[in-house]
């Protein structure tokens, strides 16, 4: 994994807008993994990237679906894997096919797809600022394998403060 960076959100709106600005920069086949516990943003961080790939409308979390399909400038794939008790589940559900098409896939709870997750995809882990208030919010952002660190670049730039860190070990 290259250096994770990271960028600080204050509240949901500014996670929202960094999403749809995300949206607007993906291409056909790219995979969006977001982590993070509960509460971290990744529906809201979600939301925004659906938003930015042109699809209107409500989008609700798909915690007890595991998937929603939109059509955007492409399609979408959102997937929830909270629910997931074993990454082989992925297969019933034909999980891959949606992670190799030429949509875009954003999955929240990416870790627990296992072996399963691609090889390469745009890393974003969210986690809450310890001692700091309720909306604060921190977001590493990594390029996983090949393909993605353009994004990485690309939302940097414009979204200040980032600062460079130490890879995040895991
Ligand atoms: N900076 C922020 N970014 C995203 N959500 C925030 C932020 N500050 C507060 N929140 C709140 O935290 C909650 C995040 O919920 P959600 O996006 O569903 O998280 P997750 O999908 O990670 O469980 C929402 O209630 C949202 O309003
Ligand atoms: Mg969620």
């Amino acid at each position: 994994m290259n250096m994770a960076r990271i960028w600080e959100s204050t509240g949901p709106e500014r996670t929202r807008a960094f999403g749809r600005r995300l949206g607007s920069l993906l291409r056909p086949g790219d995979v969006v993994g977001l982590i993070g516990p509960l509460g971290s943003g990744k529906t809201c961080l979600a939301q925004g990237i659906i938003e930015g790939l042109g699809v209107q409308g409500p989008i609700p979390s798909p915690t007890f679906t595991l998937i929603h399909q939109y059509r955007g400038r492409l399609p979408v794939y959102h997937f929830d894997l909270y629910r997931l008790e074993d990454p082989r589940e992925l297969e019933e559900l034909g999980a891959e096919e949606y992670f190799y098409d030429d949509g875009v896939t954003i999955i929240e709870w990416a870790e627990r797809a296992g072996d399963y997750l691609p090889r390469s995809y745009l890393r974003l882990e969210l986690e809450r600022v310890p001692g700091r208030e309720d909306n604060a919010r921190r977001v590493f952002l990594s390029a996983v394998g090949e393909g993605y660190l353009h994004l990485v670049k690309a939302l940097l730039e414009e979204e200040l403060p980032a600062e460079e860190l130490p890879g995040k070990e895991r």
